[in-house]
């Protein structure tokens, strides 16, 4: 009894302990950065801070109204030296976001050239710009819903090769986990919802929702004139000052604003919207309503329907029915797949009715699945490789490797592996890559092909790539490499193709690549002069070649020696004849001064042989500065 009672005291306080940390309503990470901006700055929608030391690129004055107007003094932009892939990453904590962008030109780069380009979030293509984008406030700003859980809010500019991508704001603000569900559970995650318009159907002019008195967990969405009206019978509009119930409440956090507003159309008028679409995508419709017409004082008064085409999306609406009375906030959506150029959404009353139909606001976001993140472990061992290969910046080692799927990183083959990209290729032959490939290669387990040929590589081959077990295909031929062939690459089973040709490798091929054709592994080693033991290659020679040409000398002053000694004997035999032949025993004692001249004449000619060998011997170095080793 008495530990029950503990037990009861202690969840009441576990329980107001919770309470407590929601009363303290956490506040939403927000990061607004001023692109090319040094300063650190406040305005109505928060604090900006400079993007210094985030990304590389260039600053570039905005000269164009838009942008002026907007209040904003820079832009970044980055030109073909940064290379096609330039990505702000972002520390933020893991959860859903409101990325938003602001863009502009006005020639800040002095191209004349209106850049196209596209933006990626967490690796998903998420926006393009496309020709005359710079002309209207529409697409000049983009704004998506996307969850962050890698710790790291990562947003890239991608070249498409017209001018250079350049943006002016970038807008980080959290939202909600469960805002804007889709009603798909944990599966919410893979989607991110391009806003493709925000219609503020009574609205004269654009806001945003500070300026709405909006909660900030509503992510300070953008809401437009009603300017994407298409058709409408007998429309009017109306507001009114009443406070509206649930509006600006979790989890979405209306600002209140959109809904003292509406259009309206008398008995029988319908109205159409028509939104620019892509075709054949998943679209999220979220419908807001509010019965802020004072005469309507009952529900199956204003019931009308909301079409797609001839579907019926919603059948029957009565806002005071849904919402049991006025001036309260009522939120419909559905996700369709549309077809064609244009999503018309039409609101159509229900025959026989008195009113006709009212809506106050309307969003319309794209649904776009996300793509999978490449392998943590791939991503870092590229990253690592990136230096020592001397990977330039056109080929765009920047963000994630695989992913958009339309802006890999150049030279990397991709596949997916269940929920994420692996490497399987490192494809860059002649792309006169100088630096070297160091052992990190080996972290990428999936590859089965690399492919570096004809570059100008130096150093050793690392003998870890022995461990790749995946390996089909190894092309290291025409480059610079040195150092022996790792024994190990012998081990591959699953080699298929060993290209090492025209190297400067050195050493004896190991006798398990050597019998690799027996195998069925096709093998070049040729071209690397001091490389041997298989044929085609020089024999190996155990000796090195400072004892070859040791040996050769050697042999060369036996020679000398040898056929010196002949030539002493057989003078001084000659000599010794002729003097036994002329001299009379008294002119014996001459004989010996003789032959001391003798000796002199011996050491003249053991001086010219002497310079002679010499000769022969330089010829022979002379020739030996190419390695003078035999031949194949
Ligand atoms: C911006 O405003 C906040 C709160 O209003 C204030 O704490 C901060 O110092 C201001 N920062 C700058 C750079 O003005
Ligand atoms: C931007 O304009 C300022 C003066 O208005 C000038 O000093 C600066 O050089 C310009 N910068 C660029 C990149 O054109
Ligand atoms: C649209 O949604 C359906 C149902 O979720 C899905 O099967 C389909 O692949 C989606 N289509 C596109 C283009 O995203
Ligand atoms: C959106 O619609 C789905 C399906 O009708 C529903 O499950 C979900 O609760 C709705 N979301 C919101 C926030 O109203
Ligand atoms: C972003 O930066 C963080 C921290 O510096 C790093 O861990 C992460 O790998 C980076 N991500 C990308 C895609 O560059
Ligand atoms: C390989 O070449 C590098 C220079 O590129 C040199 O420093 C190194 O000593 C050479 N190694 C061998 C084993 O010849």
């Amino acid at each position: 009894m008495e530990l029950q009672v503990t037990a009861l005291v202690l969840s009441t306080f576990l329980l107001s302990l919770t309470f407590s940390a929601f009363a303290q309503a956490p506040v939403p990470k927000q990061v607004r950065i001023a692109c090319g901006s040094t300063q650190t700055f406040n305005t109505t929608e928060g604090l900006w801070s400079g993007d210094e030391g985030y990304i590389g690129g260039c600053v570039g004055n905005i000269t164009a109204d838009r942008g002026k107007e907007a209040g904003f003094t820079y832009l970044r932009y980055w030109s073909m030296s940064d290379g096609p892939n330039n990505c702000y990453n972002i520390t933020v904590p893991n959860g859903h976001y409101l990325f938003r962008f602001f863009f502009s030109y006005g020639d800040a780069d002095n191209s004349n050239r209106e850049p196209q380009f596209d933006v990626s979030l967490e690796g998903t293509l998420a926006y393009s710009l496309k020709p005359a984008w710079s002309q209207v406030d529409d697409t000049s700003y983009s704004d998506s819903l996307v969850f962050v859980d890698d710790g790291t809010a990562t947003t890239c500019f991608h070249s498409t090769g017209h001018g250079n991508p350049a943006v002016v704001t970038i807008e980080i603000l959290q939202l909600y986990d469960e805002a804007y569900d889709l009603g798909l559970g944990a599966e919410n995650h893979r989607y991110l919802l391009n806003a493709v318009a925000r219609v503020s159907c009574s609205a004269v002019k654009d806001a945003y929702g500070t300026s709405m008195n909006a909660d900030p967990w509503g992510g300070d969405r953008y809401w437009s004139a009603d300017f994407y009206k298409y058709e409408g019978t007998s429309v009017d509009y109306i507001d009114t000052k009443e406070p509206i119930r649930l509006a600006n409440i979790r989890p979405q956090f209306y600002p209140e604003a959109i809904y003292q507003g509406a259009v309206i159309t008398n008995y029988g008028g319908s109205v159409s919207y028509a939104f620019p679409i892509e075709t054949s995508q998943n679209y999220s419709i979220w419908l807001h309503f509010a019965e802020i017409d004072p005469t309507v004082t009952a529900a199956g008064q204003r019931v009308f329907d909301v079409l797609y085409n001839d579907e019926v999306l919603f059948a029957n609406v009565d806002i005071y029915d849904i919402a049991g009375g006025s001036n309260t906030a009522v939120v419909l959506n559905k996700t369709l797949l549309v077809d064609g150029k244009t999503l018309i959404l039409k609101f159509q009353p229900k025959a026989g009715v008195n009113y006709g139909i009212l809506v106050c606001a309307i969003e319309v976001y794209q649904v776009v699945q996300r793509e999978f993140p490449t392998k943590v472990s791939d991503v870092w061992a590229l990253n690592a490789l990136k230096s020592p290969l001397g990977i330039p910046s056109r080929m765009g080692w920047i963000g994630d490797p695989c992913v958009p799927q339309e802006h890999p990183w150049d030279g990397i083959a991709c596949t997916l592996d269940d929920d994420s990209w692996v490497i399987e290729g490192l494809e860059l032959p002649s792309e006169g890559l100088k630096g070297t490939l160091t052992s990190d290669i080996a972290s990428l387990d999936s590859l089965d092909h690399i492919t570096l040929n004809d570059n100008m590589l130096s150093g050793p081959i690392p003998p870890i790539i022995g461990t790749m077990e995946n390996l089909i295909q190894l092309n290291l031929a025409d480059n610079k490499l040195n150092g022996t062939i790792p024994e190990s690459i012998g081990n591959l089973a699953k080699l298929k193709d060993l290209y090492l040709q025209n190297n400067q490798l050195t050493g004896k091929v190991p006798a398990n690549i050597a019998a690799g054709p027996v195998r069925g592994v096709t093998i070049n080693v040729l071209g690397n002069h001091d490389l041997c033991g298989i044929p085609g290659l020089k024999a190996c020679n155990p000796m090195s070649a400072g004892q070859i040409f040791g040996i050769i000398i050697g042999s060369l002053v036996a020679v000398g020696v040898v056929v010196l000694c002949g030539y002493v004997i057989y003078k001084r035999r000659e000599n010794l004849a002729r003097a036994h032949k002329i001299m009379s025993p008294r002119e014996a004692p001459y004989a010996a001064s003789h032959t001391r001249a003798n000796a002199q004449v011996k050491d003249v000619q053991l001086t010219r042989f002497g310079s002679f060998t010499e000769q022969r011997l330089m010829s022979v170095s002379g020739g030996g500065s190419a390695p003078q080793s035999p031949r194949v």
